[in-house]
């Protein structure tokens, strides 16, 4: 008897079985019984309350939720940028106790009885605050998108150098921090504008100082 009549697949069936059982290995589902609706992993989640704004806000949210997100989807507060949700880019910057952070980093549920400050809450439409007005004067913005974390971002630096406490571009770690062009672009750098608007930027925090640097 001639061996090869015992095989009679063609060339694309003998393909087609070798795709369906790489697939089967490759899915385990496709083999596996299905899941327990049940069982699935049901998202954890825990009241918060913070200040936003002035304004306490109590929300029940997934532990997995950022700062930012909390904000922005939550609270509908929208000034407050994501950029790369990574803590690379700065355009999320907000204000909480008195220290600049980026939202995107830090979770809600970290927050609990914060008071967090974000560009709405800085000054009103009517009512600039300084660093508001000086970026509208100084022209410090071309698209805008970071113009939120930057403005949070410069407030806080300002109160650093005032503080006395120093960067990593400081002389002296013990004696008084300066206001100086290298001290700004240091402490600036965590903020990043896709636009260029730096020198502009700079002249805002510069005139904001009361100094020239
Ligand atoms: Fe947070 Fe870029 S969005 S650092
Ligand atoms: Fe466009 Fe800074 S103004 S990214």
């Amino acid at each position: 008897m001639d061996p090869s009549n015992d095989w009679k697949f063609t060339r694309r069936e003998v393909l087609k079985m070798g795709a369906m059982s790489v697939t089967a290995l490759a899915v385990p589902g496709l083999v596996a019984a299905p899941v327990d609706a049940a069982t699935a992993a049901k998202p954890v989640t825990a009241k918060v309350a913070f200040e936003v704004n002035g304004k306490p806000q109590q929300l029940d949210l997934d532990t997995r939720t950022t700062l930012l997100d909390a904000l922005r989807e939550h609270l509908h507060l929208t000034g407050t940028k994501k950029g790369c949700d990574h803590g690379q880019c700065g355009a999320c910057t907000v204000i909480v106790d008195g220290r600049r952070i980026n939202s995107c980093l830090t979770l809600a549920v970290m927050h609990q009885g914060a008071k967090v400050t974000t560009i709405e809450g800085l000054g009103t439409p009517d009512k600039l605050h300084p660093m508001q007005a000086a970026f509208v004067k100084h022209d410090g913005y071309q698209c805008g998108y970071c113009t939120p974390g930057q403005i949070c971002s410069a407030v806080e630096v300002l109160d650093e150098i005032k503080d006395d406490i120093p960067s990593h571009v400081t002389g002296d770690l013990t004696g008084k921090a300066q206001f100086s062009r290298m001290e700004v672009r240091e402490r600036m750098s965590g903020n990043i504008c896709r636009c260029g608007a730096y020198s502009n930027i700079h002249d805002a925090i510069t005139e904001v100082a009361g100094g020239t640097a």
